[in-house]
């Protein structure tokens, strides 16, 4: 009884606290959501570029702009070297105007900490940081070259940052707890050594010499790994103990690992003291490893998808290792950055219309938090523009997609003229998705133009019954069991031997089985229950006369599909 009681005290008290917090994560099924004010919540922003925040007229201006594009979120710089220009005295003018017209314009704000590192580089910290080189070193090539990275081996550099960092989120607990305008920090900005894959001062030297910490080798056999961190180990025999070059190889991989961890071990520090002053999410943001680089020649060492064991374990305070994405190949990386155990935020994408129709791809298949391109406001606030189109229709679809989240019932659409079709089987139904330009009818598709990516969610809601919404995108439906008659026949006659080309027309005249129908396709609004309401009905030619149901390129919409089966 009393251990009941105990029980029942222990998780008031947790109710109680995770509910006093503005904003945390909570898994849905397979997903992790973020929730702020007490409601599941998809981030569609934008980030400022470098240096929109460093003026207080700039913010007033750039704010409402944002709003007028639909943002919820903005992605807001705060700058070591103005925040505390003078060592000891610091100065919050820009955060508390990003704060008041983040409010003034409905918007959360997820402040990024440039401090010891942005890109690699030091440049935010502070001239008297940056002068006094002795007291806070820099990091070394292998030649013996210093350069301009702070060194994550130095206590100082260390203590410098930290000490600005927790001023500054004192500032943001005073300012913020009871609005709840902030909702996730980013600790640093792609942290990652360039030029040589690690830091090579003398004092990195000795610890690279000594063992790999007991706390990583737990680890390593504890949990189970991401595929290149278990080769790495396997390679040279899944040892339990031995320096990082017994243990992993003498390789720039290595080195890397070796780097990461202390990259890791450094934001640790400053992450449990944003979470004991002001407990919201926190991140990390890579840049990729693209292009064939090796370490070094990208950003070695930052918080990679084949890294997260190194980071999962040296800063577990830290929720999400998130992708800034600037080269091809989205759906692969977004793959790599959803994963069982980190969800998919991408706090930085370059900008382009493409995301319009991303952004629906990302929530739909990757139960993502969100989304935000970069140098945001130079994008534009048309209502026509394919990004502000978008996210008026996913605010209009968040009470929905939230709901469905982690159930396995929704899927990402994302099309180009290279990859044109998904197939998708969902229960007794085959569902072919395309491009919209796969139509014949469209000018676009064929005169040479640039086809623009056409994507969006596909959204079950009941059988026979789904929500199809996005832009640029085709569907038809069609009875697996017929298809599966159909190929039957293709392969085998009566007589159990492969039947000619004729004869297989024959077979299909005498077609057995349920076929599905389009009972109807309407498009919706929803409202902010989640509630579906009529808006117009698209028969006829919009849905190809019952064949198929469709979003064309530039047009964004809400469809609920009611399909049926007759015979
Ligand atoms: C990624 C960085 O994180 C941003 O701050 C910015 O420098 C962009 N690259 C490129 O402009």
């Amino acid at each position: 009884m009393k251990k009941l009681i105990l029980f029942l005290i222990l998780n008031c008290l947790a109710i109680e606290y995770i509910i006093g917090q503005n904003s945390f994560l909570q898994k849905q099924g397979t997903a992790t959501q973020l929730v702020v004010h007490g409601m599941p919540f998809l981030i569609l922003g934008g980030e400022l570029g470098n240096s929109s925040a460093a003026c207080p007229q700039d913010i007033e201006r750039i704010f409402p702009k944002l709003k007028k594009m639909g943002l919820n979120t903005v992605l807001v710089p705060v700058y070591w070297d103005l925040t505390e220009p003078v060592e000891g005295q610091f100065d919050f003018t820009l955060t508390d105007k990003a704060l008041q017209q983040a409010r003034e314009n409905d918007l959360k704000i997820v402040f990024l900490w440039f401090g010891a590192w942005k890109n690699s580089m030091s440049c935010y910290a502070p001239l008297w940081f940056k002068e006094n080189h002795k007291k806070y070193p820099r990091a070394y090539t292998q030649s013996g070259k210093p350069l301009e990275i702070a060194s994550a081996f130095s206590e100082a550099v260390y203590e410098a940052d930290h000490r600005a960092f927790s001023q500054w989120m004192q500032h943001i607990a005073t300012v913020d707890k009871k609005e709840g305008t902030v909702i996730m920090i980013q600790i640093e900005n792609e942290i990652g050594m360039l030029e040589d894959a690690r830091d090579y001062s003398r004092e990195a030297n000795k610890i690279f010499n000594a063992p790999v910490p007991a706390e990583f080798m737990t680890y390593l056999n504890k949990k189970a790994l991401h595929p290149q961190m278990l080769k790495k180990w396997e390679s040279q025999g899944c040892k339990k103990q031995g320096n990082w070059q017994e243990v992993f190889g003498a390789d720039i991989y290595t080195d890397e690992i070796f780097m990461a961890w202390h990259y890791a071990k450094y934001v640790e520090g400053l992450a449990q003291t944003a979470r004991s002053i002001y407990n919201i999410p926190l991140y990390v943001n890579a840049a990729m490893n693209s292009r064939g680089r090796k370490p070094g020649e990208y950003p070695s060492a930052g918080p990679l998808a084949h890294l997260i064991d190194v980071w999962h374990c040296g800063a577990p305070s830290i929720d999400i290792l998130a992708p800034d994405l600037y080269d091809n190949g989205f759906t692969d990386w977004v793959a790599q950055y959803k994963l069982h155990n980190n969800p998919l935020f991408i706090p930085e994408i370059r900008l382009t219309d493409n995301n319009s129709v991303r952004a629906f791809y990302i929530f739909g298949e990757h139960d993502a938090i969100g989304i935000s391109p970069f140098s945001i406001e130079d994008g534009s606030d048309s209502p026509n523009s394919p990004l502000v189109q978008s996210y008026a229709k996913l605010t209009e679809l968040m009470p929905l997609l939230t709901k469905y989240q982690g159930k396995g019932l929704m899927k990402g659409l994302l099309f180009d003229s290279e990859n044109k079709e998904r197939i998708i089987a969902d229960d007794d139904l085959t569902i072919t998705a395309r491009h919209f330009f796969t139509l014949p009818w469209d000018s676009r598709a064929t005169n040479g133009s640039i086809w623009p990516e056409g994507g969006g969610i596909l959204l079950k809601l009941s059988k026979d019954e789904y929500i199809v919404a996005g832009s640029g995108i085709v569907l038809e439906f069609t009875k697996t069991s017929e298809k599966q008659t159909i190929e039957k026949q293709k392969q085998l006659g009566e007589d159990g031997f492969a039947l000619k080309n004729d004869q297989i027309k024959t077979k299909h005249d005498k077609f057995k089985g349920m076929r599905c129908g389009i009972g109807y396709v309407d498009e919706v609004k929803v409202d902010k229950d989640g509630k579906l309401h009529y808006v117009r009905r698209l028969n006829g030619d919009q849905d190809h006369q019952g064949r198929h149901v469709r979003i064309s390129v530039g047009d964004f919409k809400i469809l609920h599909v009611q399909l049926y089966e007759y015979q």
